[in-house]
């Protein structure tokens, strides 16, 4: 999967993109990210991306001119699946989007800013908008950051077992079992004796009622 990230601030995802299962993606050639400076595109001579709103109002709107030629000179160069605006108002980032997300081959995800983007890009350019959650963040970079991590850890042959990523919370719209490690017995709390059993039946049906327990308890809202 080949992901090209349009932002203002590309250092915001030198953190999050250069460790852990993303790096492990990068390495093993599964995933490619490409970080664009939105600024590289603008044809003012201060590299300026942004104006006042027609109609006044507080708050800067990111111009037409220098998105769409950023994402105009990499369609030059391959098809785009789809082209994302990470947004409050967008579809909301759940299992079920990452999942589907996660088969994709070439994908953009342009970073917002300010009070938004000019709306003739939302209509004629973006194929999909995604919101992380219903908040407000200072700008898109962290929610295309969340957006990223959940696809690229599906992608097959990232985790290193196939097993971990089915049996994440959501999957199968409920949450993940409690899990444990070693010491058996650390002050008195103990591990649950069922799962030093080695009975594999048992502790799957274990599993299946804590989860089943668990989302009833705690996440009313996804069963
Ligand atoms: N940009 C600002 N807030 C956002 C959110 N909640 N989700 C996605 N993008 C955003």
């Amino acid at each position: 999967m080949r992901i090209d990230i349009i932002t203002i601030f590309p250092e915001m995802f030198e953190g999050p993109f250069n460790h852990s299962i993303i790096q492990r993606a990068k390495d093993k050639k599964l995933a490619e990210i490409h970080l664009h400076q939105l600024r590289d595109y603008s044809t003012d001579k201060h590299n300026k991306v942004d104006d006042y709103a027609f109609s006044g109002g507080a708050g800067m709107v990111m111009m037409i001119e220098p998105i769409v030629a950023c994402i105009e000179s990499l369609q030059k160069e391959r098809d785009y699946d789809e082209i994302i605006y990470t947004s409050p108002d967008g579809i909301m980032l759940d299992q079920p989007v990452a999942n589907s997300m996660s088969l994709l081959e070439n994908v953009i995800i342009l970073c917002g800013h300010y009070k938004g983007i000019d709306e003739r890009i939302r209509e004629h350019f973006i194929t999909k908008e995604i919101s992380i959650g219903n908040y407000v963040l200072s700008g898109g970079e962290l929610a295309a950051a969340v957006i990223v991590d959940s696809l690229v850890r599906l992608i097959p042959g990232v985790l290193g077992n196939e097993v971990s990523a089915l049996s994440d919370s959501f999957q199968n719209n409920m949450v993940a079992p409690p899990v444990y490690t070693k010491p058996r017995n650390f002050r008195g709390l103990e591990v649950p004796e069922i799962l030093l059993s080695g009975n594999e039946k048992l502790i799957e049906e274990w599993k299946y009622e804590q989860s089943l327990k668990r989302t009833k308890e705690r996440r009313h809202d996804s069963i």
